[in-house]
């Protein structure tokens, strides 16, 4: 009787909202992919998925809050490379473990990572920004969502390549930190490509060069770091959807059906694809993949960010 209440109650999931919790305040890059998979993820669940925006410590507070939530599939994170990849290196204390204490549900969206400067930073390429940063850093200040965050990762990884010295300023997350960079009020940042392009394109910021292989095709006038001279600082980060441990497989399967079909949505994709993000590919999304990615990323990050020393200021 039990196992068919329970299997009955899976069926049926969800009969009310879920709460995705976004671990970084509203309007940055996270919270950005989390709006623009779950709008479409509420129409093939049948229920709204509602975003909790809850800030601090890198993502890390967020998503300790998600790891111990009720595994009834109503309370799902958006994390991403910082909080289930650079936060075990960064935080010896913290509460969850990447790798054990979630049901990975799917990747959402990966996200290339660009410097970016204020508008009248006195350097406009990679070449020139690296000398500024190593001989004026002490004045500069660089904007973060906090330590174990992508920003920050990304930026500790540039200032172990360049071992350049500069202020680290967290926020609760890139949104409000692009808007003391388009003020002027902070120097430079390491951000994700989904929350920069409507600045980059409005002439507010300066985009100095993104770390893939290749240009963007939404930012085709962005040099690449092999362009400008910086070939080691190839980065990208990733999103993606988590449930705590313990959640049912029956909701598992339908909270990854859900994103699969957003993410073969053209919209979502068009969204997606304007704002420079990349969409994972079939086999790229699935709860295994991302399993397996957290493991890969943990271990890849320990070692690097160890080694720069990357902790608070
Ligand atoms: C970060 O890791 O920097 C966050 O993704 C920023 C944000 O989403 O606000």
């Amino acid at each position: 009787a039990a196992f068919a209440a329970h299997a009955a109650s899976a069926q049926s999931y969800p009969t009310r909202p879920v709460t995705m919790i976004v671990p970084f305040a509203a309007g940055g890059p996270t919270d950005v992919i989390a709006r623009i998979v779950t709008e479409h993820m509420s129409r093939t669940l049948g229920q709204q998925v509602i975003i909790e925006n809850v800030g601090g410590a890198g993502g890390t507070v967020g998503i300790t809050r998600a790891s111990q939530a009720k595994p009834d599939g109503y309370t799902i994170m958006m994390g991403h490379m910082g909080t289930h990849g650079a936060a075990p290196a960064l935080y010896p204390n913290l509460k969850y473990d990447p790798a054990k204490s979630f049901a990975p549900i799917g990747l959402a969206a990966g996200t290339p990572i660009l410097i970016v400067t204020k508008k009248d930073f006195p350097a406009s390429d990679l070449k020139g920004f690296v000398e500024y940063l190593k001989t004026n850093g002490a004045k500069l200040n660089e904007a973060n969502a906090g330590v174990g965050s992508v920003s920050h990762t990304t930026c500790s990884l540039l200032q172990s390549l360049t071992q350049a010295k500069f202020t680290r300023v967290a926020y609760r997350g890139t949104g409000p930190a692009l808007n003391d960079l388009v003020a002027g009020q902070v120097d430079f940042g390491c951000d994700q490509i989904v929350n920069l392009v409507p600045q980059i394109q409005a002439g507010t910021i300066k985009a100095i060069a993104i770390a893939t292989p290749e240009r963007s095709p939404s930012l085709p006038d962005v040099p690449t770091t092999k362009e400008g001279g910086l070939p080691e600082f190839q980065v990208s980060a990733w999103n993606a959807i988590f449930a705590p441990k313990d959640t049912s497989p029956e909701v598992v399967k339908a909270l990854a059906g859900a994103l699969d079909k957003a993410l073969d949505d053209d919209n979502v994709k068009k969204r997606l694809h304007e704002l420079g993000g990349t969409i994972p590919d079939k086999q790229g999304r699935t709860p295994e993949a991302l399993q397996k990615l957290v493991e890969s990323e943990v271990a890849r990050w320990t070692p690097i960010l160890k080694a720069a020393g990357a902790v608070a200021n």
